[in-house]
C-alpha cells in the first residue's frame, strides 16, 4: 500500500437522528487511537444534523460535509434550501455535489456546475460525483457520459482549486454489486486523463456498495485515494472495519 492520505467520506443520505451523535463517538475514539495513520474521515449527515456533527468533531481530526447546496450564492427567497455560505458558516469544509440521487431528480451538469462555482466561492471543497447508469453502461456510453459530466461540471474552475472526484457507477449504489477491478481501473484511468486537463490538485474516490467484505479487493487499486461510503458508513463498526482493513 502506498503512503498517501486515504479519504473515507460517509454519506448518510436521508438517515440519522439525534441519537446518531452518540454513535459516532466510537469513530472519534478510533481516529484518536490511530492518529499515526494517514486518513481523513468526513461525515456528511443530513442538514438537520450538520451543525451538531460539526460541533462534536470540532476538536477531533474528523471533518464534516454537506450533501448538497442550492446553486445561488446569495441569500434569497428559496424555500427549503440552503446555500454554500450557510454551510460554511457551520464550520463545514466539504460538500457533495452531483450525486446520482439528485441527478435523478433533475439536476443536470450545467446546474451542478453552478453549485460547484458557489461552493468554491465559499471555500468549500467539492466532492463531485460522476458515474454512468446501467443503461448507459450496456449501451457502451460510459466514457462519453463521464467525459461530459467532468467537462461541464468543472467548467470555469480555477486549475489550482482542490476538488475530490467520486466515481460512483449508478448501478453499484445500494446494490451490493461492484465493478471488477479491471473495469474500475480502466474507468479511473479514463477519468484521470480528463480531470487532469481541467485541474491539477484533485483526489479520486470510488463509491458504490463499499463494505468491510469488498474493501480488500477495492484497495488493490492503487489509483484510488479513498472511498465515498453510503449504507455501511452509518454503522461505526463497519466504517472502522473498512478503515482498518485499508491499512492492513
Ligand atoms: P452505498 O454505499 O450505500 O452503495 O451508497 C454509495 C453512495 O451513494 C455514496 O454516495
Amino acid at each position: 500500500m502506498t503512503n498517501k492520505i486515504r479519504y473515507f467520506i460517509a454519506n448518510w443520505k436521508m438517515y440519522g437522528d439525534l441519537s446518531s451523535l452518540k454513535s459516532i463517538q466510537k469513530v472519534i475514539k478510533f481516529s484518536r487511537l490511530n492518529s499515526t495513520k494517514k486518513f481523513r474521515i468526513i461525515y456528511c449527515p443530513p442538514y438537520t444534523l450538520l451543525g451538531d456533527f460539526s460541533r462534536v468533531v470540532k476538536k477531533t481530526s474528523l471533518e464534516t460535509g454537506a450533501q448538497n447546496i442550492h446553486a445561488n450564492f446569495d441569500f434569497g427567497a428559496n424555500t427549503g434550501f440552503v446555500n454554500s455560505k450557510m454551510i460554511k458558516n457551520l464550520g463545514v469544509k466539504y460538500v457533495i455535489l452531483g450525486h446520482s440521487e439528485n441527478r435523478a431528480l433533475g439536476e443536470d451538469n450545467k446546474h451542478i456546475n453552478n453549485k460547484i462555482l458557489s461552493a468554491i466561492k465559499s471555500k468549500l471543497t467539492v466532492i463531485l460525483c460522476i458515474g454512468e447508469t446501467i443503461t448507459q453502461k450496456k449501451n457502451k456510453k460510459t466514457k462519453t457520459i463521464l467525459k461530459k459530466q467532468i467537462e461541464v461540471c468543472l467548467k470555469g474552475i480555477n486549475k489550482k482549486k482542490r476538488v475530490i472526484i467520486a466515481y460512483e457507477p449508478v448501478w453499484s449504489i445500494g446494490t451490493g454489486i461492484i465493478p471488477t477491478n479491471i473495469e474500475l481501473k480502466k474507468n479511473l484511468q479514463f477519468i484521470k486523463s480528463i480531470v487532469s486537463k481541467k485541474i491539477k490538485n484533485y483526489k479520486i474516490l470510488y463509491g458504490g456498495s463499499v463494505n468491510p467484505n469488498n474493501i480488500k479487493k477495492l484497495n488493490e487499486i492503487d489509483l484510488l485515494d479513498g472511498f465515498l461510503i453510503g449504507g455501511a458508513s452509518q454503522s461505526s463498526k463497519k466504517l472502522i472495519d473498512i478503515i482498518t482493513k485499508t491499512f492492513k
